[in-house]
């Protein structure tokens, strides 16, 4: 059981949880994410590690209420007490000291971000993080960036707050003033990272993107979360969730989240995707 300690609204169907969850805590790197199932009947999530404290012993989520689960989640508040929580799962990001990086983030890729964009600053690089929201009353992290970045840009769809307009934008425009960046990070909607894989492709800049397919066991059984990088497949949840944009199948990332959208889950898998699980060395068990 894995306790909620402290649980804040900081944006519109934005919580941040406190978790006491100190295996978790003690092992977490940026970049890496929990798989938890909130009752015996639930369904597993991944959620990315906002924070963490090892002396503590917690943990920080930032849970956007989207469907089923998280919005269960949201209903919970402190003292309730989560079942499972496993992690930390995925790859760490690679994080070295390479010069000036900007970190690119949308709506609730903003909590992604942080951890990233703070472990740059202490490698000694120069950071400067890009945000997007749909307007000013979405944005959040605001002072934590701040604190962890040489410079803040801030894009909202109407113009409430910052630039209006994308986030793509303000990082067309750190391109176009001539600012030499040598590594963009890109997180948030898959269309706002396939748009800056495009920018970042023709300028010639090295640019990962950490992915959210779906996904179901987190460890690598299951094949739910597989994605074409390049010539092969990889699953997000164990080779991953970051990759090399500039090979990553956009396409096919986005067409299997909106099947699902659409169809629900086990009707949406269509059979060159099955082909692909199976490839990878998966019986795909999850797609029935
Ligand atoms: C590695 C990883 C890290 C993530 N980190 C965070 C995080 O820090 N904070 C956060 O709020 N969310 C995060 N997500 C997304 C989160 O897992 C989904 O929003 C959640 O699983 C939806 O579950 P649900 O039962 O509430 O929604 P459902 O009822 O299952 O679905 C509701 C809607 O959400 C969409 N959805 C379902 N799964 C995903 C997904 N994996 N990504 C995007 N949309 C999805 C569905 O297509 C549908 O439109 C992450 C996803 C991954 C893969
Ligand atoms: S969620 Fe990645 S293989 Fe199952």
């Amino acid at each position: 059981m894995y306790k909620i300690l402290a649980k804040d609204n900081i944006a519109p169907n934005i919580d941040k949880y406190i978790i006491a969850a100190p295996e978790v805590a003690a092992k977490t790197k940026p970049g890496q994410f929990v798989v938890l199932r909130l009752h015996e009947k639930g369904e597993r999530i991944p959620i990315s590690i906002s924070d963490w404290d090892k002396e503590a012993g917690t943990i920080t989520l930032i849970v956007q209420a989207v469907g089923h689960t998280t919005e269960q989640l949201a209903a919970m508040g402190v003292g309730d007490n989560i079942l499972d929580l496993l992690g930390p799962l995925g790859q760490p990001a690679i994080i070295e000291p390479v010069g000036t990086v900007a970190c690119v983030a949308g709506g609730v890729g903003t909590a992604i971000i942080y951890p990233e964009a703070r472990r740059h600053r202490e490698v000694g690089n120069r950071v400067l993080t890009l945000v997007g929201a749909r307007n000013r009353e979405c944005l959040f992290y605001q002072e934590e960036l701040a604190a962890t970045s040489d410079r803040v840009l801030v894009a909202t769809d109407d113009g409430s707050y910052g630039h209006k307009g994308f986030v793509t934008d303000l990082l067309k425009q750190v391109i176009d003033d001539g600012t030499h960046l040598d590594h963009v990070i890109a997180i948030g909607p898959i269309p706002m990272m396939q748009a800056v894989a495009e920018l970042t492709k023709r300028h010639e800049i090295k640019t990962t993107v950490s992915l959210n397919p779906i996904m179901m066991d987190g460890t690598g059984m299951c094949g739910a979360c597989r994605v074409r990088v390049g010539d092969e497949i990889k699953f997000c949840c164990t080779d991953g969730p970051e990759f090399d944009a500039h090979l990553v199948d956009f396409a096919s990332l986005l067409r299997r989240s909106r099947l699902y959208e659409r169809t629900g889950f086990k009707a949406a898998i269509p059979a060159e995707d099955k082909a692909e699980g199976e490839a990878k060395g998966g019986e795909c068990r999850c797609h029935g």
